[in-house]
């Protein structure tokens, strides 16, 4: 089994913001509570580990003694990520990064002259997805990547096959539509499902006690 000295972290935290106009973007309301208490558990043990977060409210990161980087767009996030990655180096894919962006950006307020806007957006790049084909294709071999799945209906299915398509090590399931699981709130139940086929349920709990687990429960199958 290996030791969690032999690892450095990275994590992602929080949403990504895509803009429409100068005044607007699309986004979504993750809080980046997730992705900051699974930072605090990894620098109980390890002082090699970086955060980069989205759009979030800074008083989180107040005298957070690992280093934070701020990314605003999932472009962004991506190229912030690409730059960090190493073979001995676990990822906790906490982010939310926005899946679509808008396919033009106008440099004016667009002004509210018709009763209906049509706005088309694009598909933004799977960071996770991207990242695990990298491993895949020979680099940074010893890498592991933990990704999360926000499901609200066919919860075990869509996470199992988000851990197959995007190629993981682990992905650990929120059912958002259950009272006290997601996004901005302080608790979380998740269960974890390893690539090995394995099943770990964290009951529901903080977010802090829920990173515990997650860190405790990835780091002791490497
Ligand atoms: N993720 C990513 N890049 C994206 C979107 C998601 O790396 N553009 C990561 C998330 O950080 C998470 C995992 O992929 O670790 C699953 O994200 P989720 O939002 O649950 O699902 P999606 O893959 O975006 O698929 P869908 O929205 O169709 O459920």
């Amino acid at each position: 089994m290996a030791s969690t000295n032999d690892f450095s972290y990275l994590v992602s935290a929080g949403p990504t913001r895509e803009w429409i106009d100068p005044f607007r973007f699309i986004s979504n309301p993750s809080s980046g509570k997730m992705g900051i208490a699974i930072a605090d558990e990894v620098y109980k043990h390890s002082n090699r580990i970086k955060l980069l977060h989205g759009v979030i409210d800074n008083s989180l990161l107040k005298d957070k003694a690992y280093e934070c980087k701020s990314c605003e767009t999932t472009n962004d996030l991506l190229r912030a990520m690409e730059k960090e990655l190493s073979s001995d180096m676990i990822i906790f894919m906490a982010a939310a990064p926005s899946d679509f962006r808008p396919v033009s950006y106008s440099d004016q307020k667009i002004k509210k002259n018709s009763d209906r806007i049509n706005i088309t957006f694009e598909k933004n790049p799977d960071i996770l997805m991207h990242i695990a084909q990298l491993k895949l294709s020979g680099n940074y071999k010893n890498m592991i990547t933990v990704g999360f799945a926000a499901e609200t209906q066919n919860t075990e299915n869509y996470a199992l096959s988000k851990l197959k398509q995007k190629s993981l090590d682990f992905i650990c399931l929120n059912d958002i539509s259950k009272k006290g699981v997601g996004f901005a709130g302080e608790t979380n139940e998740v269960t974890i499902y390893c690539k090995s086929g394995e099943k770990i349920l964290i009951p529901m709990d903080t977010k802090v006690n829920v990173a515990k687990q997650i860190f405790h429960n990835v780091t002791r199958r490497i």
